[in-house]
């Protein structure tokens, strides 16, 4: 039975679902298989999972043709191997990916990996906000259709992990030239949507879950009021999943019906899993 990790970073759920759904098909081509959320993680556990491990799975969503910030970070924390340690990058993406999973895959292998597959996989947008409109997601059967059409390249590529086959998306001029536009904006782009977080206290109930879900600590509580710090990562966990609509990111985004909150993939989605 060869022992695989994944490892992985999600803000509202698809990634999650992606590396649920890999980690179920890799069971069936008898790997072993443990699936982390790195928010969960410290260094000294993923050392500890690393021994004797066969394959490792990293995966993420595309925000603007990189990857998020967190699993930058956990990349730049990620030991270094000894070139003969086999690895996959998926991402999950709305409607452009670039050459996200190639540019990521080269900081892996400048820490000795041997990158076997880098694909992208469509998913339902999270983002639509009045700074930055993609196109605005679908909470109904739109969605499962969505992942029902993406469950068997989720498939495939966990026959490609199973029997070694290489597969590397985003290697060719097209990619390469929308991935390195996206990437000149990105940084600037989440700081400033990020500065415009705003709870409505009017709608808001101070049950605290966004509090609780941020993976970055970003949001605090005192006196009966919430404020933000500068640390967000514009991962819209908080935005999509405050029960009452109450944040905010951006005039006129208190209004629902132009702007829905993405509530995850699937109705067995619980924001919980992403941070136990
Ligand atoms: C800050 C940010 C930037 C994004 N940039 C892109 C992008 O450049 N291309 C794209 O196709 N989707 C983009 N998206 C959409 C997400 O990548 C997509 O919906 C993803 O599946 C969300 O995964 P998650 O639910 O695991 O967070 C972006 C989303 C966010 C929040
Ligand atoms: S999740 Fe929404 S309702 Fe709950 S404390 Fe946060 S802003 Fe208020
Ligand atoms: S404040 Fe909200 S959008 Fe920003 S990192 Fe925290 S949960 Fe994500």
């Amino acid at each position: 039975m060869k022992k695989t990790v994944i490892y992985f970073f999600s803000g509202t759920g698809n990634t999650w679902w992606v590396a649920t759904r890999l980690g179920e098909k890799l069971h069936q081509y008898n790997h072993q298989v443990t699936c982390h959320s790195i928010e969960t993680l410290m260094n000294e556990d993923v050392i500890a999972q690393l021994s004797g491990v066969d394959h490792i799975v990293l995966g993420f969503p595309v925000y603007g043709s990189t990857a998020p910030r967190p699993m930058i970070d956990f990349i730049q924390t990620f030991p270094v191997s000894n070139g003969r340690q086999t690895m996959s990058i998926f991402a999950t993406q709305a409607l452009a990916s670039g050459d996200t999973a190639l540019i990521i895959s080269r900081l892996l292998e400048q820490k000795g990996y041997l990158i076997q597959q880098a694909r992208h996989f469509r998913m339902m947008n999270n983002l639509h906000l009045p700074r930055f409109k993609f196109y605005p997601p679908k909470n109904d059967q739109r969605s499962d259709q969505l992942l029902a059409k993406t469950l068997p390249r989720v498939a495939g590529f966990a026959q490609e992990i199973a029997t070694g086959k290489k597969h590397i998306t985003g290697n060719n001029p097209l990619s390469h030239f929308l991935g390195g536009l996206q990437r000149r904006h990105i940084d600037t782009m989440i700081d400033k949507a990020g500065a415009e977080l705003r709870v409505d206290a009017k709608r808001c109930i101070l049950c605290g879950k966004c509090q609780r879900i941020c993976p970055t600590g970003n949001i605090l509580h005192s006196q009966d009021q919430l404020t933000f710090a500068n640390k967000c990562v514009l991962c819209l966990r908080c935005y999509s999943q405050c029960p009452t609509a109450a944040i905010l990111l951006g005039e006129g985004s208190a209004d629902v019906h132009k702007y829905p909150r993405y509530k995850g993939p699937g109705k067995e989605f619980n924001v919980d899993v992403l941070i136990k």
